[in-house]
Parts: C-alpha cells; structure tokens; sequence
C-alpha cells in the first residue's frame, strides 16, 4: 500500500464487497434451491428475531441483512470522505426494470407522503376545481389534497367504495358516479390499506385519460408485492414506498412522473436546478444535501428482490395471503373485512366481541407485531405477511386468535 489514501479506497471497495459478495452468495443459493427450500433460506437474510411473529410490511418492510449493510457501507464511505457510490442512472435503470418505466420519469423522495405531495402542491388547483378521492386513503395520500383544498379553495370529495370495498366494480362505479365536469384530479390507491382490495386502477386511469382528467395513484403497496407495468397503465402519477413490500430501508420512496408533466409541475422544494425544464423530473430529485444511503440500500433491496425472483415472491405472498385469510375466515368469531380474491398483501378482519386494539395488545404479549386500522373509526385488525413469514407461524397466530374471547 503506497499511501493512506490508496488504503483507504481499498478498505472501502473491501467492505463495499463484503455486502456484494454476501449478495451474490445468497443469489446463487436462492437461484438452486426449489420451493420447499428457499425460504428457511430467505428466513435466513432477516434480522427478525427467531421468536418473533413480524406481521406489518403494510407499514414499514424487514430489510434484509444487505439493505442494512449497503447502508452501513455507504455511510462508511462518505464518513471516510470518499466519493460517494450511488449511481443515479443505474438505479434508475434498476428500478424501471421492476415498474416497467421510462427511467427518466423517477424521481426519489422520502416516502409516498413526500411524493403525493409534491403532486399536490405542484399542479394549480383552484377554486371551483375538484378532487376525487375515496374513504379508503392513507393520511399520506390524503392529507396533501386537504390542504390544497383549505389553501386554494378546491373541492375534496371522499366517496364511499364499499363498507368495507370488496369489489372493484363497485368501486370503479361509485368514482365514475362521483365524476362530474368540475373534476380536475382522481386520486385512489392502488392497494388499500385498510384491507388490501386492489382497487381497478387500470379502468380508472383509462376514465380519468378520456375526460381530461389528472390521475394520480397513492402505489405505496404494490412494487415488491405484486407486478406494477406503468408503461401499461399509464398515470399521469404514480406515488410509492418501496420501505414497505420492496424491503428498502425506511425513508426510501418513488414518484413516477408520465412525461406531459415533467416540465410542467411546480416543484414544492426549489433548489439549483429547478427551473430548468431540461432536466425533466430529475429537477425533483434536487433537494439539497441528501442522505444517498437509503438509495445504497434500495439499490441493494432490488437486488435481492432479484435474487430471489420477482414471481416467486409474488406468489409466495399470495399464498400466505391466502393461507391466513382461509383459517381466519372458518374461526366462528371472526368477520373478514377483506376479499380473498382481488387482494394482495393486507388483509383485515374483526373477531366479535373483542377489540381490534385489544386484540392487538394480546397478540403483541405473544411477540406478535399487527396493526390495527382505526382510522375513520373501521377498528379492523390488519395482517401482513412476506417472504420471511412461515406457514408454522401463520398456524400460530390464527391458533391465538381463534381462543380470544
Ligand atoms: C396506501 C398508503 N399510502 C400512503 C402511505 C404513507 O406511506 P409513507 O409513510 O411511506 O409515506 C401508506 C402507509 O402505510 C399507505 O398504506
């Protein structure tokens, strides 16, 4: 080693590979290993602790132990001042790859809050204006359009899809019904929180693109959990956090910006760089000094969605989906508040006579993490499972549940 600065790039590259090479391993093994083996082997690259029952991705995913690492190393790096590692285009081009984009129209906020947002407060919504949304957002998808609405006058009309939404028919019908010709924005999730109903995003943004309306979709959910191809669906908007189903670390988000938009919305951070309309939506990606960790750990995240393959974890989830909603459903006190088609991820229920938060308590007693939605006062118990999630452990929860009185 002829100086300290040489030694330093390699301790650094040396520990940068470390996380790699661990990666790669695992990528290997996943790629031979059949169905019955691979998860004791994905369970393996969690952090979760063994007695420990983890059931609310739907808030915020497990990161794998290379997320954690990569994170780790490009703290190291810019901690012993070397240039940092995160090249833009290609995580743009890692991510396209997974949502079926055009890379040029990502853009990398904090999370989907952050990114619904910035839809919000850049278009120029006024008096007499209206906003379609439904009584099934998330406060993060939500919330933006309530204060656009005090703020510059629009209408925020919250239309009810179902008590509880199990139909995406329905649903589509109750937001076409709500039209009118003031509607100047549709914004509905993709998944709903609340349940996990996919909602027909598909019918919707096609309704919104034949009346001149701007669709904007809260996609929190989907990348990671199931397939999201946005060249097909085509939204003016589509707002994500990839630190849940995608397992990225927290504070990792995405906003996906059709190109008619790119030169067009207001940016709500202005920094160097914000009105120059060449830059497209990397103008929104101009923050200031930025924390690139969390984009080394999302980098790191969609490698190791990749290792393990895109349909196989989508089918596994749907199968513990399954699995769980079909023992739930035959207990005599519980009333599912999901369908068990047309859903992914999330599903909800109630078991008669006994509170969600209560209910929630006993389970966490038992080292088992739930969520309840107690937003506009529904009070249903929310399950999530993932990759890391067992059979043997869905058994035990349903088992527990099924002896609360
Ligand atoms: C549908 C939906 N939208 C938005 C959010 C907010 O996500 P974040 O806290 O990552 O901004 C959530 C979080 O659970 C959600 O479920």
């Amino acid at each position: 080693m002829h100086n300290r600065r040489e030694f330093l790039h390699a301790a650094a590259g040396a520990a940068a590979l470390l996380w790699s090479r661990d990666l790669a391993a695992f990528t290997r093994a996943a790629r031979a290993a059949n169905d019955q083996e691979i998860w004791p082997l994905v369970r393996e690259q969690f952090l979760i602790p063994r007695d420990r029952i983890y059931l609310n991705v739907g808030t915020l995913g497990a990161q794998p132990r290379a997320v954690v690492d990569a994170v780790i190393e490009h703290t190291r790096r810019v901690a012993m001042s070397l240039p940092p590692g995160v090249d833009w285009d290609a995580l743009k081009m890692r991510t396209a790859a997974l949502l079926n984009c055009d890379p040029a129209g990502l853009v990398y906020p904090r999370n989907t809050t952050e990114a619904m947002n910035f839809v919000a407060n850049g278009l120029d919504l006024k008096t007499g204006d209206e906003i379609i949304t439904t009584t099934h957002e998330h406060i993060g998808g939500l919330c933006c359009w309530q204060l656009v609405s005090k703020r510059r006058g629009a209408a925020l009309r919250q239309v009810s899809i179902g008590d509880p939404p199990t139909d995406p028919d329905a649903a589509f019908e109750a937001i076409h019904r709500a039209i009118t010709p003031r509607t100047k924005v549709v914004s509905v999730s993709h998944v709903n929180f609340t349940n996990g109903l996919v909602m027909p995003v598909d019918r919707i943004v096609n309704l919104c693109r034949e009346r001149g309306i701007i669709s904007v979709i809260d996609g929190a959910h989907p990348p990671g959990l199931m397939r999201v191809d946005l060249r097909a669906l085509d939204p003016d908007f589509y707002a994500s956090s990839p630190h849940k189903w995608l397992l990225a670390p927290q504070g990792t988000g995405l906003l996906y910006i059709r190109e008619n938009w790119r030169d067009r919305l207001w940016p709500t951070l202005a920094s160097g760089g914000w009105d120059d309309l060449s830059l497209g939506a990397h103008r929104f990606n101009h923050l200031g000094t930025l924390d690139e960790s969390r984009l080394a750990g999302l980098d790191a995240a969609l490698r190791f969605h990749e290792a393990i393959g895109h349909d196989r974890i989508v089918a596994r989830i749907a199968t513990l989906r399954r699995s769980l909603h079909e023992q739930l459903a035959e207990l005599p006190r519980v009333r599912m508040t999901s369908p068990l088609e047309n859903g992914a991820g999330m599903l909800s229920f109630r078991v008669e006579g006994v509170p969600s938060l209560e209910l929630q308590k006993r389970l966490a007693e038992r080292n088992m993490r739930t969520r309840v939605i107690s937003e506009y006062d529904y009070g249903w118990m929310r399950l999530s499972p993932h990759v890391y999630t067992s059979e043997e452990e869905i058994g035990r929860v349903v088992k527990l549940v099924g002896e609360q009185r």
